[in-house]
């Protein structure tokens, strides 16, 4: 094990406001989106407090199999995911996204396990998650060293580049590369691959193009989890804006396009009517059955996922899958 010589660290990179400027952002991107046509909301603003919490849940749910099937690839594969990682000695494991780790932790106990030199750099928006993060790992696994990082995706590739010196493991996992749409996700994994150097690993998870029941069943479960999560951004618009959102007028829907390989989300206006928001001062106006799309979340088949790597100047090592064939993790290698 490596001796703790080092205190965990925490460095937060984030817009230090009182808030006013992320209001005024949050504000001009629902004023946009509510203005076009069709309309449109960013998914990036589920996750306040209660978006969050119902994040929770749906890892949970009895429809949602992505978490448990990357967990149990994780665990399938854990070791010969370390194997790889640690064959050129020590690295930054870089986590973008980390939040809770849940999932990261059975590779870091791996690593420890096996004795790798390595430090841990989790990256995330939300500053209280990466402290209490920390705080966690400083009592489970002493002996690691975390530089948590809380950030933005593109400013903590930035600090990485600039900051962190050795050869990088840079870990996109939970399908998160699913909300980009594609020609985004390759700009964006195109990025990560900029602020890496040749020899630099990826690993990126994806969920798999599978039976169009199965994955549409995982965004329309039965409880009304997802509906409620995906209904939140409205309640969170009124919270926060001063929208005036009668939530009982729409309704959560949600469609898988087997051909595209996306899953859509949208809010349904359920009848005419006008919604007004303190922040812009302003009226929209909703046709009966109008939607709004709220999210997009991207399948890839093996060979999609391995061009988008390739594309953005990786090469493509090796894929771990779970036992269904549900997910899989791709390690890449910047050449
Ligand atoms: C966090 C983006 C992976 O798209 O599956 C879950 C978010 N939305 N249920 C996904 C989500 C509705 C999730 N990601």
């Amino acid at each position: 094990m490596l001796l703790q010589t080092t205190p965990n660290t925490l460095i937060d990179l984030s817009r230090k406001t009182d808030g006013s400027q992320d209001r005024a952002e949050f504000a001009r991107h629902v004023a946009e989106g509510l203005s076009q046509s069709p309309k449109i909301l960013s998914s990036r603003y589920f996750y306040d407090a209660k978006g969050s919490r119902l994040f929770q849940q749906i890892m949970a749910l009895p429809e949602y199999y992505l978490t448990r099937a990357e967990y149990s690839l994780l665990q399938r594969h854990r070791s010969a995911m370390v194997s790889a990682f640690a064959a050129n000695g020590f690295f930054h494991l870089v986590d973008l996204g980390a939040g809770d780790a849940m999932k990261t932790k059975l590779l870091l106990s791996e690593l420890v396990e096996q004795e790798k030199p390595f430090d841990y750099v989790p990256m995330d928006i939300s500053g209280s998650v990466m402290q209490e993060l920390s705080k966690d790992l400083q009592q489970s696994q002493p002996d690691l060293h975390v530089q948590a990082v809380v950030a933005e995706y593109i400013l903590g590739l930035e600090w990485l580049e600039q900051h962190l010196t050795e050869r990088k493991v840079v870990l996109f996992l939970g399908s998160n590369i699913g909300n980009f749409e594609r020609e985004e996700g390759l700009e964006f994994i195109s990025q990560i691959r900029r602020h890496l150097q040749p020899g630099d690993l990826f690993l990126l998870g994806v969920d798999l193009a599978k039976d169009p029941a199965t994955i549409l069943a995982a965004y329309n479960d039965a409880s009304g989890v997802t509906a409620a999560f995906n209904l939140n951004l409205l309640e969170r618009i009124n919270r926060e804006l001063g929208g005036n959102f009668d939530l009982e007028a729409f309704k959560h829907f949600a469609l898988y396009d087997p051909q595209q390989g996306v899953m859509k989300s949208f809010l349904v206006s359920q009848r005419e009517q006008e919604v007004y928001l303190e922040a812009t001062q302003e009226r929209y106006t909703f046709a009966a059955w109008e939607a709004i799309h709220t999210e997009s979340s991207h399948k890839y088949t093996l060979p999609q996922a391995t061009e988008m790597g390739r594309s953005a100047g990786f090469e493509f090592v090796t894929s771990y899958l779970d036992e269904k064939g549900n997910f899989a993790d791709m390690l890449f290698k910047a050449v």
